[in-house]
């Protein structure tokens, strides 16, 4: 049986279209222009390094090969100039808006800075995209919106109250673009992603995410510490299932724009169960683990369970994740050994 993604991608191979990536020099965009550039598309790159990274760009480039590569044009620029976004969307027929400062301590220790990109920005990239009359808006939404709120899993319509400025900060996203369909009628897809992992996410840092972060410290024999008893669970999202997501909305029917989305997995890993997953993957890998974790403080803003409902995406996009955490660490690992090693 064909699959709706694969609907989709026959579409987009048939009739190339012209991408806006915005973030793409960072894990989740670099990856959105890799498969776009693959597919023959033509993608537009927007980013200004404060997380991503020139390198992810160059592997992007040796990945896809020269031809591919030469359909891309890069612009170095920031997402709170507004001439900035009215500049990237020219032409463009559809936007996957990624760029966003992550981290939930990030947005802890500066407010400001994080609010000012991930709304002041956002709200640019969409009058942008509204005013230029692309043909569709998808953009990086969080699991973070569900908050306090304890039901599992986690079902859109139902969610409680942020537990960090970064969590405000996205919903307030979901806010506006749910008030420029009804305002403007300029519909969007949000995707509430579920803790991401996989190739070219940066584990260095202090706000790194915990899987790149745990890897680069077991390669490098060090300490792993859990925040917490370990008992904190997640719904671990490899990173061609949020491609998928992505890519299904942009040619979403009618039906299914003007809506949020969870993108995961519908599956709960704890992280005493991820650190003996990326032992067990890492020894697979020549790379051979052999200390126990070291137990810190529960980190403040972290919610302590996360699973998705993902049927919504199921039934409105077509949305059918290819990999669980298992297939999509075995997948990552030897990126990882490779590039940390
Ligand atoms: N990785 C996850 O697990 C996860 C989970 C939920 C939501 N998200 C969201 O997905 C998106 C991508 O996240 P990621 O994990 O790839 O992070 P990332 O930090 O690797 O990528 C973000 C990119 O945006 C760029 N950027 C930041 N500020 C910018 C600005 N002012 N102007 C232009 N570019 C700017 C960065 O340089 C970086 O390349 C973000 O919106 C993030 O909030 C990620």
């Amino acid at each position: 049986m064909t699959t709706a993604y694969q609907k989709a991608l026959d579409t987009l191979q048939a009739q190339p279209r012209r991408w806006l990536v915005t973030g793409c020099a960072g894990f989740i965009g670099s990856n959105l222009t890799e498969t776009l550039l693959g597919l023959g598309q033509t993608v537009i790159g927007l980013d200004n390094f404060a997380t991503g990274h020139q390198y992810n760009l160059d592997e992007v480039r040796d990945t896809v090969g020269a031809e591919a590569w030469a359909r891309f044009t890069f612009i170095e620029g920031d997402i709170r100039t507004l001439e900035t976004c009215r500049q990237a969307v020219q032409g463009v027929d559809y936007v996957l808006h990624q760029a966003a400062l992550g981290s939930v301590p990030r947005s802890l220790n500066d407010p400001i800075t994080t609010n000012e990109v991930n709304v002041s920005g956002f709200l640019n990239m969409l009058v942008a995209a509204r005013d230029a009359g692309v043909k569709s808006f998808v953009y990086a939404a969080s699991s973070s919106t569900y908050g306090d709120h304890e039901a599992l899993p986690k079902v859109e319509d139902r969610i409680g109250r942020p537990l960090s400025p970064y969590a405000v900060t996205k919903y307030v996203n979901e806010l506006y673009a749910d008030v420029f369909a009804r305002s403007y009628g300029f519909e969007s897809v949000g995707l509430r992603y579920f803790n991401v992992f996989g190739k070219r996410q940066d584990p260095n840092g202090a706000y790194a995410a915990v899987i790149p972060r745990w890897v680069a410290a077991m390669i490098r024999n060090d300490d792993v510490t859990i925040n917490g008893d370990g008992e904190t669970s997640r719904d671990f999202c490899f990173i061609e299932n949020v491609v998928q997501a992505n890519i299904l909305s942009a040619l979403a029917a009618q039906a299914g724009r003007n809506q949020v989305y969870n993108v995961a997995v519908n599956a709960r890993t704890s992280l005493n169960q991820l650190f003996g997953y990326l032992s067990t993957a890492l020894g697979e890998n020549g790379v051979h683990y052999a200390k126990a974790p070291v137990y810190g403080n529960f980190r403040a803003g972290d919610v302590r369970h996360s699973q998705a409902d993902i049927s919504k995406a199921g039934s409105l996009l077509g949305y059918a994740p290819q990999y669980d955490i298992l297939q999509g660490l075995q997948k990552a690992m030897p990126w990882y050994v490779r590039f940390l090693g």
